[in-house]
């Protein structure tokens, strides 16, 4: 085929590509209902990732791929607003809303009949103004005072549920749009911020506003990428030409149908239900997974809202309800000291249960020293309790009124309460760390980590089952599990054969996870799952990682100083080089067999080689022989073109075999592959 018209083939490929993937992240965003798995959007994503880098003169701007891609900026842009970005009043009881009602009832003429309300969540998030043109999404703005905002577009695109082009078929969508919504860091995620935060000794956001405000805000838009941002949208500012809306709800479906996530919503027929539906969403709003601090009621009719009109400051028909942050009162019954992962102390509050916004709690993080000082918490104290950001229980004062003389004050142990060793805290640290080696908190909580789906992926290794093998002594790091038996699995409490044998076989199994999940499993600190994969891609063994130094590591992307320092820091103690031996000992293939095969010889004899598998394999899964290929310097393509060497036959082979037959692309048994990578076919041992 001639060059021409090869790359036009893979245009169109890539521009297909491109739409799929449009279209499923509508479902998961949108419409919250996926209609296929994770790995089957991985496939389509990583095969438009490889078409793409194969060339890259067919990327374009709107590609879902292309979400980060702005520069470090100094500053943000000030860009004036079409119109005022205005606000909203207040309402705090009843009595607000009826008269909200009445006023509008007498400022609009309109009658009592004939007032319709919407009525959404008010999302604890930061405003965005969205601008887009011909379909794409050409302006993205902060507030700002409402006259000017913040040129954040580079920020904004890289969050998934913001559309970066328009839904629709060319021509139905708008030429001029502009929407207007709110960017949020749903509650588990800012939950989950904070604690590795708090582990590193960070400064902690105080509510997911803010950690969201500080997300987007940011110069460089790699690190907004990193934080897992979403959107709602309940406001179209601009539709042109012609506006095909008459109301809020007609709008919130155009929304929708353009592309954008809105937020849930009633209507309500009159002023009775509407107070009936503010009351439940008092209760309602904590199961949502944002956060929230009241409610929105909108005029349904838009051309009521238009002749009700508006002060400077916010539209007569849209009202926010707040509902008072719930706080509740309760007792401290002990103050007890955790020992985290990576060896921090961190300070816990035994609380008498109670009930608050929307789940009973019975303990509540200190922190550190200093906050169990500034606050002045003291066992039998009573206290009042909220929870930050919806999900974070914390304790807001302490009722120093109602001390008895009897409270004990805290004092931070200077050894750590779970291995006796020295704890310290080093100058300028807030937190305090147990120095222990072997400490086993620490060890439990690595070991869960390093078992956990993101890292080696070990089914039925859960806490228990780490509490029981930590106890008996059958483990002094993750390097152990390897060398475990049935029989000693077998001495643990509530082990049955069925099970040793499973989880035998799962540790087994989880000896070919890829270098990305390894290093992830490791649990350096400021490395997380997207870290691990850059520094797989990166330094491609863990060898080569070990021996980086802090130089080394800042020329990684994403690596900043500290998690270069951490990283360099990890790989010197001398617990971290025992534990790669034992993995290399144990054949986990990313710690020893890639490196060694073709390390020793440095050369990678399938390199310039592309190929394709279809089917399955018998000796190995389909992701386990994408990285041996890999590791032999192939590249794996997701699609046969002109340019795959060979594609691999595995069982039930899909179109791609036909694909090959048609290319005349070379085609390679499961038994020709491993002969290729110099592995012996199954069945087939020497002796
Ligand atoms: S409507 C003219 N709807 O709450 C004002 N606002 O205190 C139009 N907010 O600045 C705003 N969720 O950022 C509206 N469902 C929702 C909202 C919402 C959150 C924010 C918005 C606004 C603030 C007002």
């Amino acid at each position: 085929m001639p060059e021409e018209a090869r790359i036009e083939e893979v245009r169109k490929r890539a521009e297909t590509l491109r739409k799929e993937i449009r279209e499923h992240q509508y479902r998961y965003y949108v419409l919250d209902c996926p209609t296929i798995s994770d790995e089957e959007f991985d496939r389509l994503w990583d095969e438009l990732v490889r078409l793409e880098e194969q060339y890259p003169e067919l990327v374009t701007l709107d590609s879902p791929t292309q979400r980060v891609g702005g520069e470090v900026a100094s500053a943000f842009r000030a860009v004036p607003h079409t119109r005022p970005v205005l606000s909203l009043s207040n309402a705090f009881d009843e009595g607000d809303v009826r008269a909200f009602h009445r006023r509008l009832l007498s400022v609009t003429g309109a009658k009592e009949q004939d007032v319709r309300y919407v009525v959404e969540p008010k999302i604890d998030g930061l405003t965005v103004v969205l601008r887009y043109e011909g379909g794409n999404l050409s302006l993205g703005l902060t507030r700002g005072d409402g006259i000017q905002g913040e040129d954040v577009t580079a920020n904004v695109r890289t969050v998934r549920s913001i559309p970066l082009v328009l839904r629709g078929e060319a021509g139905a969508t708008p030429d001029f749009l502009e929407v207007r919504g709110e960017v949020y860091l749903p509650k588990q995620d800012f939950a989950e911020l904070n604690r590795r935060k708090e582990e590193a000794g960070e400064a902690t956001f105080a509510n997911p506003r803010n950690a969201a405000a500080g997300s987007l805000r940011q110069l460089d838009p790699r690190v907004t990428a990193g934080r897992p941002l979403r959107a709602l949208f309940y406001e179209i500012r601009a539709y042109e030409p012609g506006r095909p809306f008459r109301t809020q709800e007609e709008m919130l479906s155009l929304l929708q149908s353009l592309g954008f996530p809105i937020p849930p919503y009633e209507v309500c027929g009159s002023l009775s239900q509407l107070l009936k539906v503010i009351e439940d969403w008092r209760e309602k709003r904590h199961t949502l997974p944002y956060d929230t601090d009241g409610i929105v009621i909108k005029v349904d009719d838009l051309e009521l809202e238009a002749r009700a009109g508006a002060t400077s400051h916010s539209p007569r028909a849209e009202l926010a309800f707040k509902f008072p942050a719930e706080q509740v009162e309760t007792k401290v019954l002990d103050i007890v000291v955790q020992v985290g992962r990576t060896g921090a102390l961190t300070p816990v509050a035994i609380l008498e249960p109670v009930r608050v916004a929307g789940s009973t709690v019975s303990r509540a993080t200190l922190h550190n020293e200093d906050m169990v000082k500034e606050k002045d918490v003291r066992v039998g104290d009573w206290v009042i309790l909220q929870k930050a950001g919806d999900v974070i229980p914390e304790i807001v004062t302490v009722l120093k009124d109602k001390r008895t003389g009897a409270e004990k004050e805290f004092s931070m142990p200077d050894k750590c309460p779970v291995c006796g060793a020295d704890a310290v805290r080093l100058p300028g640290e807030a937190v305090t760390r147990c120095t222990g080696m072997a400490c086993p908190a620490q060890l439990r909580e690595s070991l869960i980590h390093f078992a956990s789906r993101d890292g080696m992926d070990i089914t039925g290794l859960g806490s228990s089952t780490v509490d029981s093998l930590v106890e008996a002594g059958l483990v002094r790091d993750a390097g152990d599990l390897y060398f475990l038996k049935k029989e000693d699995l077998l001495k643990l409490p509530r082990m049955g054969e069925k099970s040793a044998e499973n989880l035998v076989r799962a540790i087994e199994n989880s000896k070919s996870r890829p270098l990305s999940r390894l290093i992830f499993a490791l649990g350096i600190r400021h490395v997380g799952d997207r870290g691990a994969d850059v520094l797989a891609e990166h330094f491609k063994s863990i060898d080569k990682l070990m021996k980086a130094t802090e130089e080394d590591l800042l020329t990684v992307p994403d690596v900043g100083p500290e998690t270069a320092r951490a990283i360099a820091t990890a790989f010197r103690q001398e617990s971290m080089k025992v534990l790669i031996e034992k993995l290399k000992k144990a054949g986990v293939k990313a710690a020893a067999a890639v490196e060694a095969a073709v390390g020793l010889t440095g050369q990678k004899p399938l390199a310039g080689k592309t190929y394709v598998i279809t089917g399955t394999l018998s000796s190995m899964t389909r992701r386990e022989a994408e990285e041996l290929l890999k590791s032999l310097g192939a590249k794996v393509g997701q699609d046969v073109s002109k340019n795959t060497d060979a594609l691999i036959v595995g069982d039930q082979p899909g179109s791609k075999l036909d694909r090959a037959r048609a290319l005349g692309v070379r085609t390679m048994t499961e038994e020709e592959f491993l002969e290729l990578v110099g592995r012996e076919p199954a069945g087939c041992t020497m002796s």
